[in-house]
């Protein structure tokens, strides 16, 4: 199952943007972050105690847009991998999910859902 979840240009560069999927009581979170024309995404969910990463809508990056950050004590994470690389959780991981681009659409495809 593949779905559309924005446009690459929905999405600063570099920029992050969190999704909800909302299915009877379960709920889902997940935030897709773009570099260029590259994006990753992750399950909205620190390693640390299971918080959502962001306190602010869509703000799941450091000031300077290199890493992501948990807002809630701070750990950071590669972009590219979803590692912490400081923080409480350094060493551990975000939960990757499958995304694409495909002719300007960001594709959620992810059988999480
Ligand atoms: S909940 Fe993310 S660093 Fe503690």
């Amino acid at each position: 199952m593949s779905v559309a979840l924005c446009r690459i240009e929905d999405i600063d560069d570099p920029g992050a943007k969190g999704f909800s999927f909302v299915d009877r009581e379960d709920s889902r979170e997940i935030f897709v972050v773009r570099v260029g024309d590259g994006v990753n995404a992750y399950v909205n969910s620190c390693p640390h105690i299971g918080t959502p990463l962001e306190f602010q809508p869509d703000r799941f990056l450091t000031q300077d847009g290199s890493e992501i950050l948990c807002s809630t004590h701070g750990a950071r994470f590669e972009i590219d991998t979803g590692r912490c690389v400081a923080g409480p959780c350094r060493g551990q991981s975000l939960r990757r999910v499958l995304v694409t681009v495909a002719e300007g659409w960001v594709r959620l495809n992810d059988p999480f859902l």
